[in-house]
């Protein structure tokens, strides 16, 4: 049983609740002015993804739909596994659309580079990548990803849909975790 809180657990705060809502609104501003006309496909990378998405499809102006994938490189821990498996695939036709990929975060870049590879073999109008955060810092968008909220240091972080071990989605705001919660 968990006794501490989340809060508890941080660190530090690398991301205020405020400067994530400021630049997911800008991003979301961006974003609907170049779909104003065209009705994306937003889809949305489960788990990590989802309070960054529902919030950046609040701030776009313009129509759209919504879909929910699921995909894995992470089993456990904060290494990445070098492999990537969809868990959830998406059930909505996307021949001749303009998809809108949301991620959480980009680390290696495997993950993205997997979802835009099968979505490209089902003939989409056109792709278009949004990750929240970009671990990008040696090489400057190294991973190609067209829209990002901020890039970090190479440091684990959690909150705003982020996870250690499945925990700490729900914090409000970008933290760090003290060195005694990983285990
Ligand atoms: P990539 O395939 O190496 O780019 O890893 C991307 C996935 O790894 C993300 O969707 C996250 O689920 C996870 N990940 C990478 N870095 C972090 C982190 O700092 N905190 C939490 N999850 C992370
Ligand atoms: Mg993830």
């Amino acid at each position: 049983m968990l006794i501490r809180t989340p809060e508890e657990d941080i660190k530090y705060v690398l991301y205020t609740e405020e400067q994530i809502q400021k630049r997911v609104a800008e991003l979301g501003q961006e974003l609907g002015e170049k779909f104003r006309d065209k009705t994306p496909l937003m889809i949305c990378v489960l788990r990590g993804a989802s309070f960054f998405f529902t919030d950046l499809c609040r701030q776009m102006k313009c129509h759209m739909n919504i879909d929910f994938i699921s995909a894995s490189s992470y089993f456990s821990g904060t290494k990445s596994s070098g492999t990537v498996r969809l868990v959830k695939d998406s059930s909505i036709d996307m021949t001749d659309r303009h998809l809108v990929l949301v991620e959480d975060i980009i680390d290696s870049g495997l993950t993205l580079q997997y979802l835009e590879r099968l979505f490209e073999t089902r003939k989409p109008a056109s792709i278009t990548t949004v990750a929240f955060l970009d671990k990008d810092v040696k090489k400057p968008n190294r991973n190609g990803v067209d829209y990002r909220g901020f890039v970090i240091p190479d440091e684990f972080v959690v909150g705003y849909g982020l996870d250690y071990a499945d925990y700490y989605r729900n914090l409000p705001y970008i933290g760090v975790l003290k060195e005694e919660c990983y285990q």
